[in-house]
This record gives C-alpha cells, sequence and structure tokens, in this order.
C-alpha cells in the first residue's frame, strides 16, 4: 500500500526557472530575489516593512532584539510550541514564562497570561497554533494596560486572518517561518514584519553581522568594500536560492490556501461522527479564517487505542502523522532552568494531540484513506 507521508512540499516548477536565474546571475546570495519575496509577501499580506530572514527562528530571536528584551525581562510565551520560539528567548537573556492554552483554540490563554505578569514582565508571545488566529483583542488590551510589547509568531500563520485582516498587517512584529513544511516554504527562511521603519532597519542590520545598511551589496557594482560594525550583530540573512523557491509559490498561494481549506472541510465531513475524537475548532469570528497549516485531532480518552498506540498502527498502515508539540515546560532543559510549572491544559492536550497529514497535493482518495483508517482504529467503525 502505497505510504501517506505526513507531509509533502508543493513546489511548482517555475521553481526551477527562478534557480536558473539566480545561478545565470552571478550572485547567489541575499539580493534582488530576496527583495521581491519581501515586496511580495508585504503586499500579500499588507504590510508595510518586512525583512526575509534565515528561518523563522532567526525571525523570532530578532524580533526579540528589535522588542528591546534582554536580560533581567521576563517573557510571557506559550509552553504549546516549537522549542525555538522559547530557544530564541534565552538567547536575548531574558526569562521565558510558560503560560497555559485555551483548551478549544489551542492557542493562549489571555486568563492565564494575565496572571503571569509581574514588574519584569517586558513582552507577549503570541502564537497562532496550526493557523487559528489567537485572540489578539484580549491580548493586545492586555499589553496595552501593562505596557508591554507583543510578537506575534506567525510560523504557522501565513494568510491567517483575525477580524478581516491578514496576521502581519497590524502593529506588532511579527515573525514567519518558511521551513519545508509551512504552506509557503523556501526550504529554510523566515521573514520578520516590523511596525515601522527604524525598526525593519535595525532588524536588516542585525540579521548580517550588525554592520552598516546594504551591506550586502558590497561585492556588487553598486556596492561599496567600506563597511561599519555597529552592533553584534547575526548571520541571519536569506539567500535569493531560497527566495527563488518561495517566489515561485506567490502566485499560487490563494489557490494553495482554497484547498487546504477544502482538505480540511472534507477530513471534518468525515470523521464528524467519531465520538472518540475531537475535531479543530474554526475562527470564533465571522471574518477570521485558519489558514490550515496543520490539521490536529484529539484522541479522547474513550478511543479504543490511546495516542501514542495509535502513531504506531498508523504508521503500519503506511500513513505518516506527527505530534505538534511536546510542551516545552516538560523537556530536559527547561526543567534544569527550574522553568518547569503545572499547565494542566497544555499538558491534557498534549496526551491527545496528532497531527494528520495535509498539504495541497493531499489527494481526496488519501484523506478518505486517512479517515477510514482513523474511526477503525479509534471507533471500530
Ligand atoms: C510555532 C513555531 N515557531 C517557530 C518555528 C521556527 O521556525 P523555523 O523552523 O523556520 O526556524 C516553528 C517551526 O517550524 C514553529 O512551528
Amino acid at each position: 500500500m502505497k505510504y501517506i507521508p505526513f507531509h509533502k512540499p508543493s513546489i511548482p516548477a517555475s521553481a526551477i526557472e527562478g534557480l536558473k536565474q539566480v545561478i545565470d546571475s552571478g550572485w547567489i546570495t541575499t539580493g534582488k530575489k530576496v527583495q521581491r519575496l519581501e515586496s511580495s509577501i508585504a503586499k500579500i499580506i499588507g504590510a508595510k516593512y518586512t525583512v526575509a530572514v534565515s528561518s523563522g527562528t532567526a525571525a523570532l530571536h530578532l524580533a526579540y532584539l528589535a522588542a528591546g528584551i534582554g536580560r533581567g525581562d521576563e517573557v510571557i510565551v506559550p509552553s504549546y510550541t516549537f522549542c525555538s520560539t522559547i530557544n530564541a528567548i534565552l538567547h536575548t537573556g531574558a526569562r521565558p514564562v510558560f503560560c497555559d492554552i485555551q483548551e478549544d483554540t489551542l492557542c493562549l490563554d489571555p486568563k492565564d497570561v494575565e496572571k503571569r505578569i509581574t514588574r519584569k514582565t517586558k513582552a507577549i508571545v503570541v502564537v497562532h497554533f496550526a493557523g487559528l488566529p489567537a485572540n489578539l483583542d484580549e491580548i493586545n488590551n492586555l499589553a496595552r494596560q501593562h505596557n508591554l510589547v507583543i510578537v506575534e509568531d506567525a510560523a504557522h500563520a501565513f494568510l491567517t486572518k483575525y477580524k478581516g485582516k491578514y496576521v502581519g498587517s497590524g502593529k506588532n512584529l511579527t515573525c514567519f517561518s518558511f521551513y519545508a513544511t509551512k504552506n509557503l516554504t523556501t526550504a529554510e527562511g523566515g521573514l520578520v514584519v516590523c511596525p515601522n521603519l527604524e525598526t525593519a532597519n535595525y532588524v536588516r542590520m542585525m540579521s548580517l553581522h550588525g554592520i552598516s545598511k546594504n551591506a550586502w551589496k558590497r561585492y556588487q557594482k553598486t556596492g561599496s568594500w567600506k563597511y561599519d560594525v555597529l552592533f553584534p550583530g547575526l548571520k541571519y540573512n536569506l539567500s535569493d536560492i531560497h527566495a527563488a523557491i518561495g517566489l515561485a509559490q506567490v502566485p499560487l498561494a490563494g489557490k494553495a490556501h482554497v484547498t487546504r481549506v477544502r482538505l480540511a472541510k472534507l477530513y471534518k465531513q468525515l470523521l464528524s461522527h467519531n465520538p472518540n475524537l475531537i475535531l479543530p475548532a474554526e475562527p470564533v469570528h465571522p471574518t477570521s479564517e485558519h489558514a490550515w497549516h496543520l490539521f490536529v485531532v484529539r484522541v479522547q480518552p474513550s478511543s479504543r487505542i490511546g495516542r501514542d498506540g495509535l502513531i504506531e498502527k498508523l504508521k503500519s498502515a503506511g500513513i505518516g502523522t506527527s505530534v505538534h508539540f511536546i510542551p516545552n515546560h516538560q523537556q530536559t532543559l527547561y526543567k534544569k532552568l527550574a522553568l518547569n510549572r503545572q499547565l494542566p491544559v497544555t499538558e491534557k492536550i498534549f496526551r491527545q494531540i496528532l497531527s494528520l497529514p495535509f498539504y495541497e497535493n493531499l489527494s481526496e482518495k488519501e484523506v478518505r484513506r486517512v479517515c477510514l483508517t482513523l474511526n477503525q482504529l479509534t471507533y471500530g467503525k
């Protein structure tokens, strides 16, 4: 039986032409393609200041630095996220303070966030889990009341809409990931949306060693050999090779989103009668939109088989799955740093979650096979 992987990227053949152009141009690192990717994404989501970087993790690290997060600060962040959201906080010298999530949205719980605000709190990190928008209004209000910065981890949220507007079109520093499994991918890559030009200039400079602006041009005809180091920067710039892969997907992004919405609907339709699964929530507000980066179900204790056993059985049936995420407060590093707290909702959800195969070129037939197998294993029907 043909294996259905958890993920397969959808890169159009036009990417080859873009890659050829880069190689033929004689300039393969940061250049025109990166600029075009930045402006194309800005245009789609309605943002003004975008800086493409080498990963979503790099985007988060730079956004934290741009937000002025550093030693002595506390940053409130869900434990229920990928470890890089947290690691990048540690790299600034600040202390992550884990908060719990809401059981329905799996995004951070504003009430729990409020409880964890202290005099040392500098920022709140919002993760739009799986592509569902988090409750930004409540978090923005809290930030305003307590004079805190918000950084949005939008690694899952390219084309997520919150109340009619794309995530990344507001005033918060917002970080996208273009990692291999994401809705738009450059293989490795990311992007920071900045609230103003000054912040964008800082992020750009810090992404390239902290040297004076346009340093990437120094080997080109229009560039200059002279540069000045202003800050201890990082090496987080994106290359034109990566940008060319992303640019090929840009004109198809709308269509790809429609396909994801259709596949999510089909999954829901085929699994809705199964009492042993909880299906992913839809956005509360009618003008909000799910980006459907992941399709995550929750295996209930009433299921004939537990989540871990189910993963093995699905694997034997030729179906790849994944788990997003292992709570960070249960990871060795964060336990050692005494950051382990009791997060009852996060812990409960972790025991249940299962990410099913989900990508644009997943066929309806494959979705039917996944659902049939899943229903048989958990429900017997
Ligand atoms: C929620 C979240 N934040 C951040 C990242 C980091 O992105 P990247 O892998 O591009 O560094 C990921 C990863 O894939 C993620 O899922």
